[in-house]
């Protein structure tokens, strides 16, 4: 019964239903992710005229503060996520953004990302989603595909809460946060200047990790 439960969460950390366990997993989200969110849209520095991509928004509060700072200039900011529930919630969330044309959230897996157009994005962020990733080196590629020469990507997280999570099994059927994975990848994958940051949060005292790496201007 415990097991199941914990398979369940699990399931709905890496792609969260639409369901009532779907819905717990998105209010734990926003309260315990939200902050951190904040700080991946900090670290990346982004401009009013920025093209900006999130992926794995979830409920969206990365996105909504992307579209704060490009809001006022030529910028825009795109999102995908594999989570239809996790779409149509931050589709709420952003709707002022969408409706002005700053903000598109699209249905779509990391693996083989819906922009034909390669070299687009001068800052891409996600936030506790690598996690999920299978085929890291497929995904970073797709990553690295669509970043604009010179362009900077962030992930940011609790490492200790996220290993805590690890370690009471709910990552067993879903998925692998040892950081080692995503750093071989980065670069393995042509990521440069890789930088890895650990700080106190201000407010809540949380000891953060964030990863930086920026793609070659040439
Ligand atoms: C643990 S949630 C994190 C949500 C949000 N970034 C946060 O930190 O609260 C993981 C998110 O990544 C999305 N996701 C996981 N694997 C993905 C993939 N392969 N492609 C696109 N989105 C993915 C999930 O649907 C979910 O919204």
């Amino acid at each position: 019964m415990k097991s199941k439960l914990i398979n369940a969460i699990g399931r709905n950390l890496r792609k969260p239903e639409a369901t009532l366990l779907g819905r717990f997993v998105k209010k734990n989200f926003e309260k315990k992710n939200g902050f951190i969110e904040l700080e991946a849209v900090r670290l990346c520095d982004i401009q009013p005229n920025h093209q900006v991509l999130e992926v794995g928004f979830g409920p969206g509060i990365g996105v909504q503060a992307a579209y704060n700072i490009v809001k006022g200039g030529e910028g825009t900011i795109h999102g995908v996520d594999f989570s239809e529930e996790m779409v149509r919630i931050a589709t709420k969330r952003l709707e002022k953004g969408i409706s002005d044309g700053k903000v598109k959230l699209i249905h779509g897996d990391v693996s083989s990302m819906p922009f034909l157009q390669s070299n687009t994005f001068n800052r891409i962020f996600h936030c506790n989603c690598y996690y999920f990733w299978p085929d890291m080196s497929k995904a970073m590629n797709e990553l690295h595909r669509v970043m604009k020469p010179g362009g900077v990507m962030v992930t940011a997280m609790n490492y200790e809460r996220v290993k805590h999570i690890q370690a009471e099994g709910f990552f067993a059927k879903v998925g692998d946060p040892t950081l080692d994975r995503y750093l071989s990848a980065l670069d393995s994958c042509g990521f440069i200047e890789v930088e890895t940051k650990k700080f106190k949060h201000e407010k809540t005292g949380d000891n953060l990790v964030a990863i930086l790496a920026k793609k070659s201007e040439i």
